[in-house]
């Protein structure tokens, strides 16, 4: 792995989240490996897979804190953990490199005992170089928790997953974080929409989005394929402290996002069945 994300993670151990933004901007700000405008132009406004390492470094310093601080705002408001949650399945789709299963991992070790959670994780994402550093921040994150974990990937576009099959009845939260503004995945969500509706247990489709017209769009079509209505949408304005790649300076930035949670229950119809 990239010597800056190792040592991002080894702060992580320390000062967790925080660390891990820390100690990447420490080791990138002296001597960024791109320019804000050709970041922009490769990756179509960072929507696009990232094909280097470079770029996913500077992905991350632009734009980690605010992706991890609206899905763990979202988490709080909406989801509730508990001791007895001893098995949990997690998906992360776009997983980009992890973030959205970061603030998740964090956000269960606040209510359950990680020596005693096992959490199955899959992740689904095109870029395999944002991937690969998305397994390794996981394990390392995970270990750092004490959480027992399975981990497997799917490295491919959304048109093309098939879910996994967990092989329990354990509830499973879907995470989307900043996906489903993005045009490409907007014409393959039926893909998975499909998918989530026959997936067994309880299903917590968890999404986080930009506060723009396309990300309430997604929002929308993703809803109302699960669910046949619009479920409302919460707007979120999150102050924090981060690197601005446009001023090339620190300072702070308002997280402008929405989110929202959806509840697909298949558990009542095995009940029915058994
Ligand atoms: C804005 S990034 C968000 C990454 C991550 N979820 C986060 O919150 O930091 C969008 C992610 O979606 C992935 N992506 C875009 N279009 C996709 C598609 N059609 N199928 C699968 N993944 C896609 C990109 O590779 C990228 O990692």
């Amino acid at each position: 792995m990239h010597t800056i994300i190792k040592n991002a993670c080894l702060n992580m151990a320390k000062d967790g989240f925080e660390g891990f933004y820390d100690s990447l901007a420490d080791q990138l700000v002296p001597n960024l490996p791109t320019t804000y405008r050709s970041f922009i132009h490769r990756t179509d406004g960072a929507t696009l897979p990232l094909t280097s390492v470079n770029d996913a470094l500077f992905f991350s310093l632009a734009y980690d804190k605010g992706h991890y601080l609206t899905f763990s705002r979202v988490l709080k408001d909406r989801l509730i953990f508990s001791e007895e949650d001893t098995v949990i399945n997690l998906i992360d789709y776009g997983c980009g490199q992890g973030t959205a299963t970061l603030a998740t991992l964090d956000f269960i070790a606040k209510s359950c005992n990680p020596k005693s959670t096992k959490l199955n994780i899959h992740l689904i994402e095109q870029s395999s170089i944002a991937l690969e550093i998305a397994v390794y921040k996981i394990t390392a994150r995970s270990k750092q928790l004490g959480f027992k974990i399975s981990l497997n990937t799917q490295n491919c576009f959304f048109s093309e997953v098939t879910l996994p099959e967990f092989s329990n009845n354990y509830d499973t939260i879907h995470l989307m974080s900043y996906v489903l503004d993005i045009k490409s995945v907007q014409e393959e969500i039926l893909t998975i929409t499909d998918q989530i509706k026959d997936f067994p247990g309880k299903n917590f489709i968890v999404a986080t989005d930009i506060n723009k017209t396309e990300g309430k769009r997604g929002f929308n079509l993703l809803s109302i394929q699960l669910t046949a209505k619009k479920t409302p949408i919460k707007e979120y304005y999150l102050p924090h402290h981060r690197y601005n790649i446009c001023q090339k300076s620190f300072g702070t930035h308002i997280a402008d996002a929405i989110g929202f949670l959806l509840e697909v229950d298949n558990s009542i119809s095995l009940d029915l069945a058994a």
